[in-house]
């Protein structure tokens, strides 16, 4: 299978975040009990990605630096790079380039949380499809904040519009998207929107014009927040505490994807979970490293 790399995009200024967000990254901020940025890095590991590039701002890069490492703890190969400016998603793939280099690329936004039984599934089918590009689906009762597309009855794309005030569907496009290696060269075509900025649905449009932009549809069993408003931030916060309590497991956590998955041994676990085993995080991975669950 063709080589495919991750990026998270963990940029902009978030100012529907402010003032949490006037003086640090949207993507640090905790939801619940870990930084949100763990929350996409997850999603990209159980989709077998371990190259990734992790985009941010000149202001933010260092945290996320200091945070993630080289990856190592979490199996994982971590690369970083500044985008200058907020110009768009699309540009991730401009600023990414020399990154991406031959390889196909998948790329999450640094604030989007996905949750659910049959994702893993979804991924696989996604990394798999080697020539055309995969986006999501998922059902919403108003999807006029977000990408809107229009789905045959094959799962293509017949229809993809930013931000419709009269959408044709109500499915929205989560921020996770699976590309051919020829992304950089439609992004660096793109251009701006009103608002400015390179958009990622632009991206989606031409790979649809060729035909080759199919649709996963996300079920309703299926969780998706993005986490840019005080609501969301809230509710996802709230959404994590009531599954992790009641189950005593955790949501979207990278240490032990990474073990499951055998990136990481019993030790480099166990050395984990002893960072932070005053929290029900350490001791949850601590139990997992003495296979107690
Ligand atoms: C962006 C994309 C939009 C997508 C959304 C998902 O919106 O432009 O197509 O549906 O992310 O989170 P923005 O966060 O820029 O409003």
């Amino acid at each position: 299978m063709k080589k495919r790399k991750g990026i998270i995009l963990a940029g902009g200024s978030a100012t529907r975040l402010y003032p949490l967000t006037l003086a640090i990254s949207k993507q640090i901020m905790p939801v619940y009990d870990k930084p949100m940025i763990y929350y996409p890095l997850s999603v990209l590991m159980e989709a077998d990605i371990r190259e990734t590039l992790i985009i941010s701002t000149p202001r933010d890069i260092e945290i996320f630096k200091q945070l993630l490492g080289n990856g190592s703890k979490f199996g994982m190969h971590f690369e970083y790079k500044v985008q200058e400016k907020p110009k768009g998603l699309a540009d991730a793939f401009i600023v990414g380039a020399d990154f991406i280099g031959n390889d196909n690329v998948a790329m999450i936004l640094g604030d989007n949380m996905f949750y659910g039984n049959n994702l893993c599934k979804i991924l696989k089918r996604a990394n798999e499809r080697e020539d055309e590009a995969t986006i999501f689906g998922y059902y919403v009762k108003d999807p006029t904040a977000y990408g809107v597309v229009e789905i045959d009855k094959d799962g293509n794309a017949i229809s993809i519009e930013e931000k419709p005030n009269n959408p044709k569907s109500h499915y929205a496009v989560p921020g996770l998207y699976f590309y051919t290696n020829d992304v950089v060269d439609i992004a660096k075509n793109i251009q701006p929107s009103k608002r400015g900025e390179i958009e990622i649905t632009s991206v989606n449009a031409e790979y649809m014009k060729k035909g080759k932009l199919k649709v996963e549809k996300l079920g309703r069993a299926m969780t998706w927040f993005d986490t840019g408003t005080h609501d969301s931030l809230l509710e996802t916060a709230s959404f994590v505490q009531t599954i992790e309590k009641r189950q005593g497991m955790q949501i979207c956590c990278p240490e032990e994807t990474a073990f499951r998955k055998g990136w990481i041994s019993t030790e480099e676990l166990y050395s984990s979970a002893q960072k932070c085993i005053k929290t029900e995080y350490g001791k949850f991975l601590n139990d997992l490293a003495e296979n107690k669950v």
